[in-house]
């Protein structure tokens, strides 16, 4: 018997092109700087408090829905130290499975069929199909070239009394662009009598640069009360594949995520939320980051100077964008990104991934996550283009 038709919700959705790349790059031998993850390892006291509760009875078995108490505190504490905000454990915060449930559950909680979410691109390619598969509709505004800032007219003509929810990503991903304070200001004004909710993805909030701080929404007193903000252990802790992250909220806010979180994942490993609550409040894992990262951003941006690419500025997050129309004016971002996974041996990602258009500014994203010598290694291969 012929099996039923099954009409796809997302057509023209394939394989993420951070997969796509990533397998090119292992078939081809490329050193991978395409796909977002770190080539060195979490630091030692998790490593060791996650095997530490991996042999403690007790901590094998369903964790609390919202997540380990002990964990949310220290996420308040946390909070409060950094941002001046200090959520309510109970109610305020709520562990998934990394950023990226905490993102799909919250749009599964807000978005209805018709309702608009602003999106500003370049964005992370999570954020319209999850839109989309809760009948939601994107609504796409540009960043601003040469440094992909918002362009806050654009934005207010954009909102209509449609629009649900306002995705925000600081330090973004792919740009590496930062919101300011006065950004921030910006934006409140735009929503004050608005219902509009935000959503605020911070995951690479402890990768600010140039001795600036992360303006995190939790510290807006005002934007705070209709916004969702979420942060990633996975990018704090050089552990990707963890798969933890966490959403503060108001509570009436919270309690919408929950019901939502508590059908999609339930609970979020226990021995994991017990490693994370170990280290957490220890402050120079997080603090020692930006110094940590800008060395590598700075690095990296040194080892391509020689080379032909054209760097765009990065406040932030682990990203290099780079023009590439000196080296190869005659291709697109797509073919070029191929031919130096293939042919030079260092993976990237062509930019126009990043647009629901495939707009195409001839730009790569490299990840300077990867270890000094890693860098240097693929620098070589650059520097012969
Ligand atoms: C902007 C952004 N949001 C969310 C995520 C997903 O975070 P997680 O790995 O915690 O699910 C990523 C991962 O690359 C990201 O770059």
């Amino acid at each position: 018997m012929p099996h039923p038709p099954l009409v796809s919700k997302l057509p023209d959705v394939g394989t993420s092109i951070f997969s796509v790349m990533t397998q090119l790059a292992q078939e081809s031998g490329a050193i991978n700087l395409a796909q977002g993850f770190p080539d060195y390892d979490p630091p030692q006291p998790l490593l060791e408090a996650l095997a530490r509760h991996v042999l403690t009875p007790g901590h094998q078995q369903y964790a609390p829905m919202p997540g380990l108490p002990r964990l949310r505190e220290a996420i308040a504490a946390k909070t409060a130290r950094l941002y001046g905000y200090s959520p309510d454990p109970g109610t305020e915060i709520t562990v998934t499975s990394g950023a990226t449930e905490a993102l799909y559950a919250v749009l599964a909680a807000v978005v209805r069929p018709g309702d608009e979410v602003l999106i500003l691109e370049p964005a992370y390619d999570l954020y319209a199909p999850a839109v989309r598969l809760q009948g939601g509709v994107p609504v796409y505004v540009p960043l601003l070239l040469p440094d992909f800032r918002p362009d806050w007219d654009q934005v207010a003509a954009a909102l209509s009394s449609r629009t649900r929810l306002l995705l925000l990503n600081s330090p973004h991903n792919p740009t590496g662009a930062t919101l300011t304070a006065a950004d921030l200001d910006t934006l409140a004004g735009l929503l004050r009598d608005s219902p509009t909710l935000l959503l605020s993805d911070e995951v690479y909030e402890h990768m600010v640069f140039d001795g600036q701080p992360h303006r995190s929404v939790v510290g807006h007193a005002e934007l705070r009360e209709r916004a969702f903000v979420l942060s990633s252990f996975g990018k704090t802790y050089h552990a990707t594949g963890w798969k933890v992250g966490y959403c503060v909220a108001p509570p009436a806010l919270t309690a919408e995520l929950r019901r939502v979180h508590q059908f999609v994942t339930f609970s979020v490993s226990t021995p994991t939320q017990h490693a994370l609550a170990d280290v957490l409040p220890d402050t120079n894992l997080y603090d020692s980051l930006p110094g940590f990262y800008q060395h590598k951003r700075d690095l990296f941006r040194e080892l391509l100077a020689p080379t032909r690419f054209r760097l765009l500025p990065v406040q932030g997050g682990y990203f290099q964008v780079a023009d590439f129309r000196d080296i190869a004016p005659e291709l697109d971002d797509e073919t070029f990104a191929r031919r130096l996974t293939q042919e030079t041996g260092v993976a990237v990602v062509p930019i126009s991934a990043f647009y629901h258009n495939r707009q195409d500014h001839r730009l790569v994203r490299f990840c300077f996550a990867k270890q000094d010598a890693t860098l240097r290694t693929a620098a070589e291969r650059l520097q012969q283009l």
